[in-house]
């Protein structure tokens, strides 16, 4: 990384690509191969001496590649420009964000352990987190936004966290969890603190810079950013990846090299995209406060000094990000009717891309969570999600009129 300029959005045209090693190709070429051929036998053993063996490297020493599932080409670039990002010294690239959630829950905990977990959380992390995990003897504690550490202290009950795993801003009720609160108890149990920032991106959040230790995204959303892949990425200090590294090859969680360069070449494009959306988001949550069919709102861009989480979020954030969340008045027959009205907006799962979507927290990414459950973190069958593109705002405020018109 030393020659790459400091700002992302620098390293994200450039950084990673070599010209005069890519017969001088302007762009990072697609090493579309399975597997490498080796210089010389020796080049092979060394190769496994270091990626299987543990040797280390020797100063300046390149060991290449030898097999796509356990690096390429296209991943390291991928990855050195989401570490640039993150403002973390490196990253990891995977099939989804899912894997890469599966991956650190598999390398950090153990049967027995215990893990701190915000919630909300996406419905298939919260799966992971008690579903499978808990499969394995793992047991997962729920925390809210309004806990302090003693809180936490007395949720444990005696306990010693392996790890704490916040998702903020919350899919899909947008609340914020103080990152603070997170590394406090996190050190203080010597536990590893994750947190997945896929909502706000980089663009609007680094939390590295507030001492969580490792980063994660569901790279399907705003780094992938067009809705046509699937892919996830960790990052964080070098001694917590490289462990994470050998077991994403040991359970093949790794991408794709085309899923790595498609990745590549959206990261350019983060920064002008997150604004715009953010820009288009905020106006759409603006126009929804005021709507007489819509009974509540949440987009961070309309928190208010003493409101639950405006303090965390001027702390830890440095915008309110494109996810507005909002309750269309009645029940399920009014907010089918609102969405089967529509015309521009689309009803489709997922979050990130260049289009504005909305789907149903209720019946589509929390339907795994139990009703009650639901209900109690704000998540009615009237609530809408939606992830807001690059469309003209005012094309998708007269969209959102007439649906409303209809509901
Ligand atoms: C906040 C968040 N984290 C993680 C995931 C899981 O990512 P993926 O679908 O890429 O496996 C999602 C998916 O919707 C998500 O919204």
């Amino acid at each position: 990384m030393a020659d790459i300029p400091v700002d992302p959005q620098t390293s994200s045209i450039s950084g990673g690509n070599d010209p005069a090693r890519n017969q001088g190709s302007l762009r990072v070429p697609l090493y579309e191969t399975s597997t490498f051929v080796f210089e010389s036998a020796e080049a092979g053993r060394r190769y496994f001496e270091v990626v299987y063996g543990g040797a280390s490297t020797e100063p300046g020493e390149e060991i290449g590649y030898s097999y796509s599932r356990l690096d390429a080409p296209n991943l390291r670039v991928a990855e050195e420009r989401i570490a640039a990002w993150e403002e973390c010294e490196d990253a990891l690239v995977f099939n989804s964000g899912t894997a890469a959630m599966a991956t650190v829950f598999m390398r950090v905990l153990r049967p027995g352990d215990t893990v701190l977990h915000s919630t909300p959380v996406y419905g298939g992390t919260a799966s992971l987190l008690r579903g499978v995990m808990g499969e394995f003897g793992v047991t997962a504690i729920p925390f809210g936004p309004e806990d302090t550490i003693d809180d936490l202290e007395a949720k444990l009950d005696g306990r010693s966290p392996k790890l704490v795993f916040v998702e903020t801003p919350a899919n899909p009720t947008n609340d914020v969890f103080d990152l603070e609160v997170v590394v406090g108890i996190a050190r203080r149990h010597g536990a590893v603190s994750v947190c997945d920032n896929t909502f706000l991106s980089p663009v609007w959040q680094r939390p590295a810079r507030h001492g969580i230790d490792l980063v994660a995204h569901s790279a399907t959303k705003y780094l992938g950013g067009h809705s046509d892949i699937t892919a996830g990425a960790v990052a964080g200090p070098r001694e917590l990846i490289e462990p994470i590294r050998k077991l994403r090859y040991q359970i093949g969680t790794t991408a794709q090299p085309w899923t790595a360069w498609m990745l590549t070449r959206s990261l350019e494009t983060l920064q002008v995209r997150v604004e715009r959306q953010t820009g288009n988001a905020t106006r759409l949550a603006e126009f929804l406060s005021a709507h007489p069919k819509v009974t509540r709102v949440s987009h961070l861009s309309l928190l208010r000094p003493g409101d639950r989480g405006y303090e965390a979020y001027r702390k830890q954030a440095a915008g309110p990000g494109a996810m507005v969340t909002f309750d269309v008045a009645g029940g399920e027959e009014e907010v089918f009717r609102f969405l089967d009205s529509l015309r521009v907006i689309r009803h489709a799962v997922s979050l990130g891309g260049t289009e504005t979507i909305v789907s149903l927290p209720w019946y589509a990414s929390h339907a795994n969570i139990p009703a009650e459950e639901r209900l109690a973190l704000g998540i009615a069958q009237s609530t809408v999600r939606m992830s807001v593109g690059l469309e003209a705002a005012d094309d998708l405020i007269a969209d959102l009129s007439q649906a409303l018109e209809r509901a």
